[in-house]
């Protein structure tokens, strides 16, 4: 410890009480344990330093960035050294010539987005937690969100990237163009790897143009396959939706009707509820097309019914229904994120529905998400025999996960809720050339262990 205050100043190394509670969990809240120590380097240098110590000592480092994760991957255990990022705040540079967007990686991802759209450039990462979240853990995290359907996830959205090694090794490589072709593409190594591999500090944003119109629908379906179908005529008619996010009843009913929500957009007795969203550059133009692609949806009897935000402030309420925050209302709910690939997802959610309902008669399943990218969410409410806990609605909905060819994390990541499943997603050849790659960057496992693999 008195080499870390020697190297950072003895304010930026915090112990005991001086450590606030927030730093034992992510959002998961499933971490119970306060680290042994909080460093807060003010820049690459410092986390350089601070990283070059705690290896020469073995000592166990764990990155917090906002501790927005929802799969334990921020979470400290006792004997870690906890390093957090929220000093390394700021927007470096707008390049609106190559049309990037230069940050450090404590920067929270609201502050990054304004800034974009100050320079009449979109951002595209978003996601609920936008306010607290920091852009670092999110590219450590590849992170998902709402609009991945149409600009991909995290990593598709960096051009550049620094990180720092475990031994303290910065590797800089903070490029602007598109094309790269030069060697190892290693940025992707530190995206999507939670922190296992290396701290990232700094971050190249590709931008986009700033939609000048958002259109927003709220609609009832009779069928999974009308959602899909839904899906397609968006891709045809309206050049991709913006957002797709589908809802099946027993969540709509009970997130709608929830007094926190103050949102029913649409009456709850429909078999499938999707609301969609599209975005473009000719405001009028992109509400007419809009209204014709409901039409003709209705006309075809994909839709029963729809409805049209007629401002923003209608338009949240809508997002309000599906963001779902009255679930968490619930006693002993468990949240999944799994992907499936997309023409499965309406079989997949029977069948895991009547296993679960099988073996927890009575319990409650809401079936939700981003669907149009793969990604669906279920939160369950189950009231647990003696012998169970929350594993036994892992085992069972990660095996039907397995059945059905699926991913057991699609945006959240696997940090340390999902680590004894991540053999159910990927080979034994994959996970041993995880671990070949771990031990060549972090060879005395400094980073963020008992993490991911
Ligand atoms: C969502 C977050 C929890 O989609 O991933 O609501
Ligand atoms: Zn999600």
């Amino acid at each position: 410890m008195s080499e870390l205050r020697a190297a950072l100043g003895a304010g930026a190394v915090l112990s005991g009480s001086e450590i606030g509670a927030k730093h034992r969990s992510d959002m998961s809240m499933t971490g119970t344990e306060l680290p042994r120590a909080l460093i807060r380097p003010r820049n690459t240098e410092e986390v350089a330093a601070a990283l070059r110590i705690c290896n020469a000592h073995g000592a166990s480092v764990v990155p917090q960035g906002g501790l927005t994760g929802l799969a334990g991957g921020a979470n400290a255990r006792a004997g870690d050294i906890a390093l957090s990022l929220d000093l390394l705040n700021g927007v470096e540079e707008l390049d609106a010539e190559a049309g990037t967007l230069t940050v450090l990686a404590g920067t929270p991802l609201e502050r990054a987005q304004a800034a974009a759209a100050e320079a009449g450039f979109l951002l595209p990462l978003d996601l609920g937690s936008r306010g607290t979240a920091q852009v670092g853990g999110n590219l450590s995290t590849n992170a998902g969100g709402n609009r991945v359907i149409r600009y991909g996830m995290a990593r598709a959205q960096v051009l550049g990237l620094e990180a720092v090694l475990a031994d303290g090794t910065i590797l800089t490589n903070l490029n602007k163009m598109l094309k790269n072709n030069a060697g190892f593409d290693l940025k992707q190594l530190f995206i999507g790897s939670e922190g296992t591999l290396g701290i990232i500090t700094r971050i190249v944003f590709r931008l986009r143009p700033l939609p000048q119109s958002t259109n927003s629908a709220f609609c009832a379906l009779p069928s999974f396959a009308a959602v899909l179908d839904l899906l397609r005529r968006a891709e045809r008619d309206l050049g991709g939706a913006a957002a797709f996010e589908a809802m099946w009843p027993d969540f709509y009913r009970f997130v709608s009707a929830h007094p926190m929500t103050k949102s029913q957009p649409l009456s709850p007795d429909h078999p499938f509820y999707v609301l969609i969203e599209q975005q473009g550059l000719d405001a009028a133009g992109d509400a007419a097309r809009f209204e014709a692609f409901l039409g003709e949806a209705l006309e075809a009897e994909t839709l029963v019914d729809a409805v049209i935000a007629q401002n923003e402030k209608e338009a949240q309420s809508f997002w309000r229904v599906r963001e779902g925050y009255a679930l968490d209302t619930l006693k002993d709910i468990v949240n999944f994120d799994v992907s499936l690939p997309i023409g499965r997802i309406g079989a997949f959610a029977e069948t895991c529905r009547a296993r679960l309902e099988a073996k927890w008669p009575g319990g409650h399943f809401f079936f939700y998400g981003h669907i149009g990218d793969s990604n669906l969410h279920i939160t369950t409410c189950v009231e647990y025999r003696p012998s169970e806990g929350m594993h036994d609605v892992d085992e069972l909905i990660y095996a039907t996960v397995r059945d059905f060819n699926g991913s057991v994390s699609a945006e959240h990541g696997i940090g340390t809720l999902k680590k004894d499943y991540l053999g159910y997603s990927r080979s034994p050849e994959e996970i041993e050339i995880m671990r070949r790659i771990k031990g060549a960057l972090d060879p005395k496992g400094i980073l963020n262990p008992g993490k991911v693999i």
